[in-house]
């Protein structure tokens, strides 16, 4: 049974993935893709729902990303947002120019229609609006439903094509009622019945799964990070032993981690896991080594002969599975043909290990390539996966490699294991934990002099980092209160061996980065 569609064409705004979460989360299944995308592929699709999506361009820049004006009577209702919005009214005959003022920020809007995506929203509410450009004059057959003070044409409609447009972006938070705006459009314009649950999801792919892999084995290699891990349980749930998980424990994994993980597979999964522990063979690969960069390179070659040579070991007459999730194949519309800058990539992911030419899988599975990483977590829930895994922090791939500045010796990697375990655990204790997105303990490779009872000590700093983000490409330092930071510094001075001072990390990124490495 497959789910309705809606398909979210990407113009190249930057919150075209939180506009298809938003449709995920209103329940109805969506995809995004690329604005040149031919329409015959649209049709096929069947889709239930069309958003266009906002973007940097200005609609009568010849080289701004254009559609067909074909895609307004396929008879699929349209919602245009902000670019989107221009384009649906330019497309149609309409007229886009420059603002005398841009709108920018949360600007008050006011309906007074009866339009089917205005139902349950005030008369007055406040948007986020982000733009420059403004439509000066509908094309025919639209009417406007909703203005600010400086927009004429904040919303505009014409139902009989159902085809709708609003100037904001209903899809960020900042617009009070955005999410209804959405939900409107949806189930009241488009007939959606919001099929997309994560109940059903589970079930259907299990079934997929079974079908799909038949009796043979599949391999799947597990990091102990959310979507392996949910991979894992997902493809345990649909064949059970017929998996085996390969996972490499490197030695550079937060204290007890390592364990955790394999109790968590073993006890509460049905499956075939496979733990190498390698630490030996890569703290002699590190030896001596300090640049940070060929650090990383040296953890990353181990790593891809450890567990290559594992996979041989196991058999690849089956498939090869990986926790792919949906924004690692998200084609970009940015950079698209129409001239702004280079072909789209396609993001490549730290879970796609490049596979070696010697090895042929009699296919690959990915069986959350179609979820977003907060669906991946519901189903994970749902799974029984525990809460520490399912909400696990990310967590660079060289380990703790990239926190020990300079030589990585096993004796800073218990050091760090340790001072890390214990700032964790205050963090949790005093209730912050869900306002970090990150929070971890770093060896810089410093010691400074101390005095413990009447001694005089020489020993490591501890440095503590905290950070809140939407999307790591900025964050900032957390306010962590003082007295958290208290007990942390003390507690890590006299429960942690080697450690006699700890600093508190009060960068942003940037201009630092999250890590220190
Ligand atoms: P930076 O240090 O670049 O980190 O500001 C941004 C985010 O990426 C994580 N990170 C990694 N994740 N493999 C990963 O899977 C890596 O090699 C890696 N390096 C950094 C980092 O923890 C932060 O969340």
């Amino acid at each position: 049974m497959s789910n309705q569609l809606c398909i979210v064409l990407d113009f190249g705004g930057q919150y075209n993935q939180l506009i298809a979460r938003r449709v995920r989360e209103c329940g109805v299944y969506c995809e995004i893709k690329r604005f040149d995308t031919p329409i015959s592929e649209i049709r096929a699709m069947n889709p239930t729902a069309i958003i266009f999506t906002g973007g940097p361009n200005s609609v009568y820049d010849p080289s701004s990303p254009h559609i067909s004006e074909e895609i307004f009577s396929i008879g699929v209702p349209i919602l245009g947002i902000c670019y989107g919005c221009q384009l649906m009214a330019y497309t149609l005959g309409g007229k886009v120019e420059s603002c005398e003022k841009s709108e920018y920020g949360k600007i008050e809007i006011t309906q007074g229609s009866d339009s089917l995506i205005f139902r349950d929203v005030p008369e007055k509410s406040v948007v986020w609006m982000s733009h420059t450009d403004f439509v000066s004059r509908l094309p025919e057959g639209f009417n406007v439903t909703a203005k600010s003070a400086d927009c004429p044409c904040a919303t505009f409609e014409a139902p009989d094509r159902k085809l709708y447009a609003v100037q904001f972006h209903p899809e960020v938070t900042h617009s009070e009622y955005g999410k209804q705006i959405l939900h409107n459009f949806l189930y009241n314009v488009c007939g959606c019945t919001g099929d997309w649950v994560m109940d059903d999801f589970i079930e259907n792919t299990v079934k997929k799964l079974r079908e799909q892999i038949g009796d043979k084995k599949v391999i799947l290699g597990l990091s102990g990070g959310v979507d392996s891990s949910v991979a894992a349980g997902l493809l345990s749930r649909a064949v059970g032993k017929q998996l085996t998980c390969v996972f490499v424990d490197q030695g550079l994994m937060r204290k007890d981690e390592g364990d955790f993980v394999e109790e968590t597979f073993t006890k509460l999964f049905d499956m075939n896991f496979v733990r190498v522990n390698c630490k030996d063979r890569f703290l002699a690969a590190l030896k001596g080594v300090s640049d940070p960069e060929q650090k990383r390179r040296i953890i990353g070659t181990e790593f891809y002969n450890v567990f290559w040579d594992k996979i041989r070991e196991q058999g690849t007459d089956g498939f090869f599975a990986q926790g792919t999730i949906y924004p690692d194949r998200i084609e970009s519309g940015r950079g698209n043909q129409a001239g702004h800058g280079s072909t789209a990539v396609i993001k490549t992911h730290h879970n796609m290990v490049k596979m070696p030419d010697d090895i042929k899988f009699a296919g690959t599975i990915e069986p959350l390539g179609d979820l977003f990483k907060d669906e991946v977590r519901a189903v994970g829930e749902k799974l029984g996966i525990p809460h520490d895994l399912v909400w696990r922090q990310p967590f660079p791939g060289p380990g703790l490699g990239v926190r020990i500045i300079g030589e990585i010796t096993e004796e800073k990697i218990k050091i760090l294991q340790e001072a890390d375990a214990v700032f964790r655990d205050e963090i949790r204790k005093s209730g912050i934990e869900s306002e970090l997105k990150q929070f971890f303990a770093v060896l810089p490779d410093v010691r400074t002099v101390g005095v413990m009872g009447d001694h005089r000590t020489y020993d490591h700093l501890i440095a503590i980092r905290a950070v809140t983000t939407d999307d790591f490409m900025t964050a900032d330092w957390a306010r962590i209160p003082y007295d958290v930071l208290a007990r942390v510094s003390n507690r890590l001075c006299n429960e942690v061996e080697h450690v006699n001072r700890v600093v508190y990390d009060i960068t942003s990124k940037p201009p630092g980065t999250v890590e220190w490495e």
